[in-house]
């Protein structure tokens, strides 16, 4: 399958849905003020891959990624770690709540797949 549809309305605020997109696990989280706001309270000089959380989202409220963490590949655990988002067990990566490397060996922040969001309350992959 090319693309994958996810009902937008299915997510909470403050949850995280996980879902296959060619073989790849794909992490949507539907994030709060909280946490859009610590997103964007970062030195981005002290990141690692300097990215804004901007860069990395096309609505704030949305985070989509390829949940295959940057360094061996494998795959991070939701709301853990040490920066409020992800955590790799394989060799101890830590992603914050844009999905940025902030700690541990991973070279780059998760990677964002294509993606639209449409009207319909949809957001589509691939
Ligand atoms: Fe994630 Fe090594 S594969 S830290």
């Amino acid at each position: 399958l090319a693309k994958v549809e996810v009902d937008m309305a299915a997510i909470p605020e403050g949850k995280n849905l996980v879902i296959q997109w060619r073989g790849k696990p794909i992490f949507v989280r539907h994030r709060t003020a909280d946490e859009i706001a610590e997103a964007n309270t970062i030195n981005i000089e002290e990141l690692r891959h300097k990215e804004t959380d901007s860069e990395r989202v096309k609505d704030p409220e949305w985070l989509v990624m390829l949940g295959v963490c940057t360094h061996l590949g494998c795959v991070p655990i939701g709301e853990a770690g040490e920066f409020g988002g992800w955590f790799c067990p394989c060799h101890g990566s830590h992603y914050d709540i844009s999905g940025r490397i902030r700690k541990g060996p991973a070279p780059l922040n998760l990677e964002i797949p294509p993606y639209e969001i449409k009207e319909d309350g949809k957001i589509v992959i691939g």
